[in-house]
This record gives structure tokens, sequence and C-alpha cells, in this order.
């Protein structure tokens, strides 16, 4: 039995979690369970709302073979993954949640399950998240919060003025520069995707036309700025924020990860591609080494019996309605469902209600299926898995993010860039990918999104690939938060 504890730090910090240990062993020990086929891995989920349960069984599926859990021949052996966190807190029997996985993982008839074995990028969870920001002002309405309290200091760092008038003048250096040689276009295209409320926009734009004043050469005059959101509904609100700007702002939208035929137009010409907490919210597969094979990480999302059971009796629906409804719910959205079904969903703060009590509960299975060649994975439409070899040989056993979402959208970037122009981009970003091995990086639920922190060392080597030089650096005006902020420009 392999135990990879990969919350050193907490573990160290936490007589809970120190304590748990022996229980999780004795529970293993007393089970009917092949301890030589086994690996425990223990994780410190900081989401406080997450995806997983207390303790929960991975199959690792044998290669060449049809995936079939049950059946012992088709798996090469299983990994029992803990929450330290939770196991840590009074009151929880860790004995008991080892028990209740190892049974949980056999009864795969009690759950509901919303979906089919799916790599993490093709989860509904994606189409949660989507719906939230299209749907925004009915979870706010219910939650009777704005959107920005549920991030971690209840404010989003993009609204910080010192780090946009530090990127403005920066710009004007530039365009100083460019000025002097006669080599300044006459449009100055500025772009941010995923816009949020607008705050970043207005707070940029603030220091924007402050700055100017005061530079005195009227580069506001020749200023476009290019807001891009996939929701039109958060388009609008950010339009609203920054409407007295008139004709120097337009709203796009678009979809993040496929930029060249919305914004194509841009190419060559951006000099500032501003983006802030939106590739963590991206879809993205996870893939594993475990023992020198690589894995793609399955997920499939559920409810556990209980779960379903509370909720059919909540909303007076049979439990076998759940799965279609919420695949109504995730296409309809939540007014169009009380309109179209008025006598399961009065109005459609009842259809709400019913979303966030399955976004809530909902969790996803997991299991770790072999990939037969990192060439025949497509990370992207553009991209292998090949990308990823350098990385996993690094290594050794680790389980990471391929941040699928973030490349696609990096890559479409990145020729928008005026030869001079830079991205700015301020995420949850691991630095190196060492980290996985003692922290926990998502996926976790925020409010009604779901947050995975990015692949910052396969966002370099793509950026490196295509004669980009990118840096991480701490976000200075909060040096103790997790955001970091990537700039890439054309390598000198
Ligand atoms: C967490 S908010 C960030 C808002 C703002 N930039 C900030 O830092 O406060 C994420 C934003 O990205 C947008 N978004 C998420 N996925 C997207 C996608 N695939 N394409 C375009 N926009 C997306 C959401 O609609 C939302 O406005």
């Amino acid at each position: 039995m392999d135990i990879d504890i990969r919350a050193a730090h907490r573990l160290r910090e936490s007589a809970g979690a120190q304590a748990a240990i022996g229980p999780l062993v004795g529970a293993l020990c007393a089970a009917d369970v092949d301890l030589t086929r086994l690996r425990v891995s223990c994780d410190w989920i900081q989401y406080k709302n997450n995806f997983r349960e207390t303790a929960m069984v991975r199959p690792v599926i044998a290669a060449g073979v049809a995936p079939d859990p049950g059946d012992d021949a088709a798996v090469d052996g299983i990994e029992l993954a803990v929450d330290l966190r939770r196991c840590a807190q009074p009151g929880t029997e860790v004995a008991a949640e080892v028990d209740a996985a190892l049974a949980d993982f056999y009864a795969t008839d009690a759950k509901v399950w919303l979906e089919p074995w799916v790599p993490g990028s093709g989860s509904c969870v994606w189409r949660f998240n989507a719906l939230y920001w299209q749907a925004l002002a009915m979870w706010e309405k219910a939650t009777g919060r704005e959107y920005e309290h549920a991030l971690p200091g209840g404010e989003s760092d993009a609204r910080n003025a010192a780090a946009a008038r530090e990127l403005i003048l920066d710009l004007f250096k530039l365009w100083d520069e460019l000025g002097a040689r006669r080599a300044l276009p006459e449009e100055l295209y500025v772009i941010e995707l995923g816009v949020g409320n607008g705050g970043q926009a207005r707070t940029w734009l603030d220091a924007f036309t402050e700055l100017d004043r005061r530079h005195g050469r009227d580069y506001y005059r020749r200023l476009h700025y290019l807001m891009g959101d996939y929701s039109a509904h958060v388009l609008d609100r950010a339009r609203q924020e920054v409407a007295h700007y008139g004709d120097h702002v337009s709203g796009l939208v678009l979809e993040a990860t496929r930029l060249s035929g919305s914004v194509g137009f841009l190419a060559g010409k951006a000099f500032l591609v501003y983006i802030s907490n939106v590739y963590d919210n991206l879809p993205t597969d996870e893939v594993a080494s475990i023992k020198g094979r690589v894995y793609l990480v399955q997920v499939r999302a559920y409810l556990s019996a209980s779960a379903a059971a509370r909720i059919a009796a909540q909303f007076g629906l049979a439990e076998r309605e759940l799965a279609p409804l919420t695949e109504r719910l995730l296409r309809i959205g939540p007014e169009l469902l009380s309109e179209s079904l008025p006598d399961k969903f009065a109005d459609p703060g009842q259809a709400t209600a019913f979303w966030q009590a399955m976004w809530d509960a909902l969790r996803q299975a997991e299991r770790y299926v072999p990939l037969e060649g990192l060439d025949t994975y497509q990370v992207t439409p553009s991209l292998t898995g090949e990308i990823l070899r350098p990385l996993l040989a690094a290594e050794g056993d680790v389980r990471m993010h391929v941040s699928n979402g973030a490349l696609a959208s990096f890559a479409d970037t990145l020729p928008l860039l005026h030869p001079f122009g830079q991205v700015v981009c301020r995420d949850l970003f691991l630095t190196g990918t060492d980290q996985y091995g003692s922290g926990f990086y998502g996926p976790g639920k925020y409010d009604g999104s779901t947050v995975n922190w990015v692949n910052g060392p396969l966002l370099a080597l793509l950026a490196n690939r295509r004669g980009f030089g990118v840096r991480f650096s701490q976000f200075k005006e909060r040096p103790a938060a997790n955001i970091k902020t990537l700039t890439a420009q054309v390598r000198d």
C-alpha cells in the first residue's frame, strides 16, 4: 500500500489530521480490500464547497480493457482519496468514512448519475458554470449578495487602481517611444476577456483618463477598449458600469477559448490583453502519472442516494426526474424552466432554488483511464498531449491539470498582440509542477461557479514554442494573495 500525503504542511499544523492517519490505516486493514493494489491519496481540500465526499474510491483502469470497475480484471488497483481537512474536523469518524467510501464504490445503482464518464473538461459542471454567469441575476437574487463577495477577500483584485496605473504608465512609455519613431498606429486597442461586473474596466478606464490628462498626449482619443465575455447578461452589466466612456468601449459576446473567429480582426493590433480570474474558470482535464503510466482522469457527476431523496422531497419530484430536469435546466435556464413546467416550479425563484440544491449536492466520481499515447490525446483542437511530456517526465508520480480551456484561450490570444503588446493575466497560477505534490489546486466551487488553479508551466511552454516569453510575478498590491500575474510578450 502506498500512502501519499499531499498536504505535508497542513499535516504538521493539524493535530486532527495527524490523528486521522491511524484510524484510516486501521479501517483499510480491517476491510475486504487488496492492500497490495491500493494507493491512498490524502489532500487538504481548502474549498469548503467541492465535488468530493470526505473519502472516495477511484479505480485505476487496466490498459487494453473496457473499463468496468466492478470487474477485478479490469482494474490495476484502486485509490482511496481522502480529504484530510474534513477528517480533522471534530466529530468526523474516519473509519466510518472509509467504510462508506468502499461500500459506495460498489453501490453504483444507489446514485443518481447526471452524465456518462467524461474527461474533466467535458463534465456538466462546466454547463453549470456557464449557467451561473448567464443567469447570474437569478442566483444573486436568491443569495441576496453579489458574486464578488464569494471571492476570497470579498472583492476582485481586478479593481486594484495601483496595479492598473502601473500598467497604463508602461503603455504610455511604449507609445511615446513608438510615437517618436512614427511607428504608433492611429488606433490603440486594449481588450479585456471575462469582464464580470465591469469593475476592472471601470478601474482601468478611470485611471487611464486621469493619467492621460496629466500625460498630455491625448491617447484617450485614440483608445478602443473591447470587453469580451460569453455571458450577454454579464456584458450588459459591464456596459452599464462604463457607459459614460461612450464609443471608446465596445462589448463583444465571445467564447474565450475560441477567439480567432470573434476577434481575429485584432490580429497584431492589441497593445494589451487584460484578463483577470478567467483562466481558473475555464474547463480543464487532469492527467496522472501512476507508476510510470499516464492516465486521463475521467469524471462522472452524480447525487448520492441521500441527497437525491432530500432534493426530490423538497421539490415534490420523483428521484428519476432529477437528472432529466437538471439537463433541461442547463439547456434553458431557471426562468424558462419554471415557465415551461409551472406545475413543478411555480416561479423562477423555485427553479433557481432547485438549481442551487442540485449544485450544492453535486459530486464527481473519478477513475483513471490509461492514455495509450500522449499524441492520441487532444489537449486543444491544435495541440496534442505531447506538450505534457516534459512536465510529466520531470515529476514522477503526479496528478496535474491540463488547463485545456486556458491553453486554448492563451494560444488564440498571442496572435492578437501588436509586436510590442503584452498579455497581462492575473489568476491562480501554479508556477512549478512540483507544487502538485504538496497541495490541492481544484476543482472547487465558488458560489455557483467552478474553480481550478492554472498549470502555469504548461502555458509558459506553449508560449515559448510560439516565440513568446512568459514571466510570473507576485501580485504586488496584495503579496499574501494566491493570485499571480502572468505577463507574456514576444521574446527579445
Ligand atoms: C470570476 S469572473 C472574473 C471577472 C473579472 N475579470 C474580475 O476579475 O473580477 C469570470 C468571468 O469570465 C467569464 N467567462 C467564464 N468563462 C468564459 C468563457 N469560456 N468565455 C468567455 N467568458 C467567460 C464569466 O462570464 C465572468 O464574467
